[in-house]
């Protein structure tokens, strides 16, 4: 990206993150998500440490938010609703822990932490007076909120009445939310009204708990959950966070039963790790773990901020969203010829792995989103799950994008596409195919035997098969771009395992001549005639420019007739070979040249091998005669210079005694190797 199309990005990126304050904070736009806010305005912000002079402090993002709206009567916080710092891995929660230890100085000997989940919803602080329910606010900016009682009346968790005992005053800090369940009740029926969808239930309560009007509010079945005590008139001692939560309880608050007291960072991270489990089903949206300091009285020492105690921390789990911009559109062509279109991404990081690739489906798909090459995308990867294009923001095409479009001829074979109904599928969906029965991408045995040449340990049948049916590769070149991340993106694929395939790809992209030659799959080429050209011409280059010319050089090797000479020749003239040669080349396959044959004491001489040999196998006796400049040739004449017979030799051995060649026995040609 050159310096004006950085400025155009960050002039793009600038105006649609405005909009979307806009929307979420004074418009109450329910469709807009943080993480798709909070991925560009991280692409804004690298943009801009890159390119400072492009800094404005007048522009959108150097603004806070959270103004209150004025439609609501506006109250003020008698203790400030404060934030929480995020941490969102091992190090950033030690890193904390190291900065409360400084400030605790000898007293962190009593230091245990309380974990609890965090919900995903709106604060809101909740007011008693002589045990009822009196008033009910948002967060607002922290000092000023808006008064919504009305609407948190209709919200049956939270108690109008406490149960006795109950302090004079009280008040009382939580979440409001939406269970996902009703969520998604919602947003059907939104569908049916053609009305907009909620992006998440947070963003579904916060909107819930904006309607001026409580009779719709109450129609959206919100809940509630406790989890800390603002101001308390009783004398109750209260020493621990863990003690406000019991209490609460015993008030008659609904308080999530998903918590742990924890001695040490070790038991924190076990929790949030458990918890992470738990976190898909959970009927609640959640993003993340609440983390404090246990003990009240180290709370107090330790403080606030800025805007967040230092006494508490978001533990947030990674984002399932994000933004990023498609690069490419490429087609791959599955073993029923079917063309999947693949989107290439700039890499970006989503539920903490890192997504480069994602399949599109079909045409449809692409159409249905109106997918463009160089348009920025929101992906999702839902926890174990696929990662996949949802939208498509328009809003920041430059116009230079590129729609995308099937071939016409079949990008392997070069055979006319068709449209057909998806084979597989029982709805009607239709797909373009390659309809040539004879391509090389439906040829599963080809990618098998391909691996099995280059030795490819780690890719049996079964993951072959995988990588084609989820439009990772199309031929046996794509193995080679593999990145761990498209691998580890797959269901059931971790991380350990992508790691092992790519490391042993890697492995093998050197390859002999002979082998390479093999793994082509030349018709009537098998493991010895590939050796015997790889013997002969010694490079890759010299046999093709010899396949493509001089056939008569091939003709004069050894052990090398019409058949293999003509398969040899179609096969270096096909122009579709020669791009996959290119490809795999290009995908860093490295073919090493063979040694010509030196001379030794064996030049001139050719043997046959028959029989067993009880010392090693033909194969190395073979490999030995060769490396002393000796050929090995495989029928019987006048001019073969020796027969080496092991046990139970057949036909060879009595046409040679007939014709009068020399025989060796395994020992004598032992004898003659050393
Ligand atoms: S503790 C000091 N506990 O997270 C203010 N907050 O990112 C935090 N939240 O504004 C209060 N679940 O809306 C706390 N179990 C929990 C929570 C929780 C959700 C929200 C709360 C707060 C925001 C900060």
């Amino acid at each position: 990206m050159n310096e004006t199309e950085a400025f155009n990005r960050i002039k793009k990126l600038r105006s649609e993150i405005a909009r979307l304050r806009k929307a979420y904070h004074v418009e109450n736009a329910p469709n807009v998500t943080d993480e798709v806010y909070d991925s560009l305005t991280r692409e804004l912000k690298e943009l801009l440490k890159k390119y400072p002079k492009f800094e404005d402090k007048n522009a959108g993002e150097n603004r806070v938010a959270g103004k209150p709206l004025d439609k609501f009567v506006k109250v003020k916080h008698q203790t400030r609703m404060l934030s929480l710092n995020d941490v969102f891995n091992e190090e950033e929660l030690a890193d904390w822990e190291k900065r409360i230890n400084k400030l605790l100085g000898n007293q962190s000997s009593r230091l245990n932490y309380f974990c609890e989940v965090k919900f995903d919803g709106l604060a809101v602080s909740l007011i008693y007076e002589k045990g009822k329910f009196v008033r009910g606010a948002t967060r607002g900016d922290g000092f000023i909120g808006e008064d919504i009682t009305q609407n948190l009346k209709t919200i049956n968790s939270i108690p109008l009445v406490l149960n006795f005992p109950y302090p004079e005053y009280l008040e009382v800090r939580g979440e409001a939310v939406m269970s996902k369940k009703t969520l998604e009740k919602l947003n059907l029926l939104n569908t049916k009204e053609g009305k907009i969808l909620f992006a998440n239930t947070r963003n579904a309560a916060a909107g819930s708990l904006r309607q001026l009007d409580p009779k719709l509010s109450a129609e959206r079945k919100l809940d509630f959950f406790a989890y800390d005590i603002a101001e308390n008139s009783s004398d109750k001692d209260l020493l621990r966070h863990s003690e406000k939560h019991k209490y609460l309880k015993s008030l008659g608050f609904p308080v999530d039963a998903h918590d742990a007291v924890c001695k040490n960072l070790k038991e924190v991270l076990g929790f949030v790790k458990k918890f992470e489990k738990i976190r898909p089903n959970f009927p609640y949206g959640t993003d993340g773990v609440v983390v404090s300091v246990d003990d009240l009285g180290l709370q107090d020492i330790l403080g606030v901020v800025g805007k967040a105690p230092r006494y508490m921390a978001a533990f947030k789990y990674p984002a399932e969203k994000a933004t990023t911009v498609v690069k490419d559109v490429k087609i791959n062509v599955g073993r029923t010829g079917v063309l999947t279109p693949l989107a290439i991404f700039e890499p970006t990081l989503v539920a903490g792995s890192t997504v480069s690739k994602a399949t599109l489906h079909n045409m449809d798909q692409i159409e249905r989103l109106d997918l463009r090459i160089g348009d920025t995308v929101v992906i999702e990867k839902a926890g174990d799950v696929i990662p996949k294009v949802v939208e498509v923001l328009t809003r920041l095409r430059t116009g230079k994008e590129k729609k995308v479009k099937m071939p016409e001829d079949c990008p392997v074979c070069g055979s006319r596409v068709e449209k057909q109904k998806i084979a597989e599928k029982k709805e009607e969906s239709v797909a373009y195919y390659c309809m040539n029965p004879k391509c090389a991408a439906k040829n599963e045995r080809y990618l098998e035997h391909f691996v099995a040449a280059f030795e490819i340990y780690e890719l049996g049948p079964k993951i072959l098969r995988r990588f084609k049916d989820e439009g990772l590769i199309t031929d046996a070149a794509d193995i080679f771009a593999l990145e761990k991340n498209d691998i580890e993106n797959l269901e059931r694929f971790g991380e350990k395992s992508a790691e092992n395939i790519v490391a042993e790809i890697k492995n093998k992209k050197h390859i002999s001549l002979g082998k390479f030659l093999w793994a082509l799959g030349i018709l009537h080429v098998g493991e010895e005639t590939a050796r015997d050209l790889a013997m002969h011409f010694g490079t890759l280059e010299k046999l093709i420019s010899a396949a493509q010319g001089n056939i008569s050089e091939i003709d004069s090797i050894e052990n090398i007739g019409p058949a293999v000479l003509k398969s040899v020749s179609t096969f270096f003239n096909d122009k579709n070979n020669l791009k996959f040669i290119e490809k795999l080349k290009k995908n860093g396959v490295i073919v090493e040249k063979t040694e010509k044959r030196k001379a030794g004491k064996f030049t001139g001489l050719n043997f046959i091998l028959t029989g067993t040999l009880s010392a090693m196998s033909r194969e190395i006796a073979k490999e030995k005669i060769l490396a002393l400049g000796g050929k090995v040739v495989s029928s019987v004449s006048k001019n073969t210079s020796y027969v080496v017979a092991g046990e139970e030799s057949g036909s060879k051995l009595t046409t040679a005694q007939k014709l009068g060649v020399k025989v060796l026995t395994e020992k004598e040609f032992l004898n003659l190797l050393s």
